[in-house]
């Protein structure tokens, strides 16, 4: 069953997902969203694939109990050794999207081919950008960098300041990183930190294209839904979000993107 009143469903380890939720909002503004923030075992980036396994099994079940139409892995750590997982528990419950296809298409179509990747350890490490991308084309260059500092920076609010400024520099500074044209940023939570990066290209008179990769998630997913007849014509009821731990950074994020108070619910998935 999967009809367009339904809700989306959205998960990440933390505030990163926000960057997708907060995109498919601005393109699709009456739909609803159910988002869980896995807070107590943030971060993603350095844990087992098996470990990584388990957190979406159980997230994932308790999406499908919300009847979500559409369930969005909106972190790339899972969505890069999780998703395939997903959608075999969804059946045909639900719809399941993961957060690196579109970028990979969008790579691919607008012809770009000296790409840099940053991510999590274990995004970078399951080398799933580089294999999906050759896979359609051979002859893109892909430099990949794990940046493993920058979620806990992230997490702790450090996005615009003397910290996380040095922080950047130092990634994008990496050997790497010199010799490309477009840059991915291969976790929801980069695109906060989207505009000091093009800040670093910008003064030192280099063009790379960075990639607001939530956007490009979130245009996926609604052209997808015109095609299946998903759009919900009129919002029901207020987006909720879950987390596993309360945290202050995940509500003062929540506040960033959603003026009004949020609907923030603890729920102890992991008992
Ligand atoms: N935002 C997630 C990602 O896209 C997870 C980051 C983490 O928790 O390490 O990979």
């Amino acid at each position: 069953m999967r009809t367009a009143s339904q809700a989306i469903g959205l998960f990440d380890s933390g505030i990163g997902g926000l960057t997708v939720a907060n995109a498919i909002l601005g393109q699709l503004p009456n739909e609803s969203l159910i988002y869980f923030g896995d807070t107590a075992h943030l971060p993603y980036g350095d844990k087992s694939a098996d470990t990584i396994r388990y957190f979406t099994k159980t997230i994932g079940t308790f999406l499908l109990s919300k009847e979500c139409k559409i369930i969005v892995i909106a972190c790339n750590t899972a969505s890069s050794v999780a998703y395939d997982m997903l959608v075999e528990m969804a059946g045909d419950s639900a719809y399941v999207f993961n957060v690196i296809d579109p970028v990979v298409e969008e790579i691919i179509q607008k012809g770009y081919k000296k790409v840099g990747v940053i991510g999590t350890l274990g995004t970078v490490q399951s080398n799933v950008y580089q294999n999906k991308i050759h896979h359609l084309d051979s002859s893109v260059e892909v430099h990949q960098l794990a940046t493993p500092l920058l979620v806990p920076m992230i997490e702790s609010g450090f996005v615009d300041g003397q910290i996380s400024h040095l922080v950047i520099e130092e990634y994008l500074r990496a050997p790497e990183l010199q010799d490309i044209e477009t840059l991915v940023l291969a976790c929801t939570h980069y695109p906060l930190i989207k505009p000091e990066i093009e800040d670093f290209y910008h003064q030192r008179g280099r063009q790379v294209n960075v990639l607001a990769t939530n956007e490009i998630v979130a245009t996926h997913i609604r052209n997808f839904m015109i095609v299946h007849d998903l759009i919900n014509m009129e919002k029901k009821g207020r987006d909720t979000f879950y987390v596993s731990d309360y945290t202050t950074s995940f509500e003062k994020t929540t506040k960033l993107f959603y003026k009004e108070s949020v609907n923030l619910v603890q729920i102890p998935l992991f008992k």
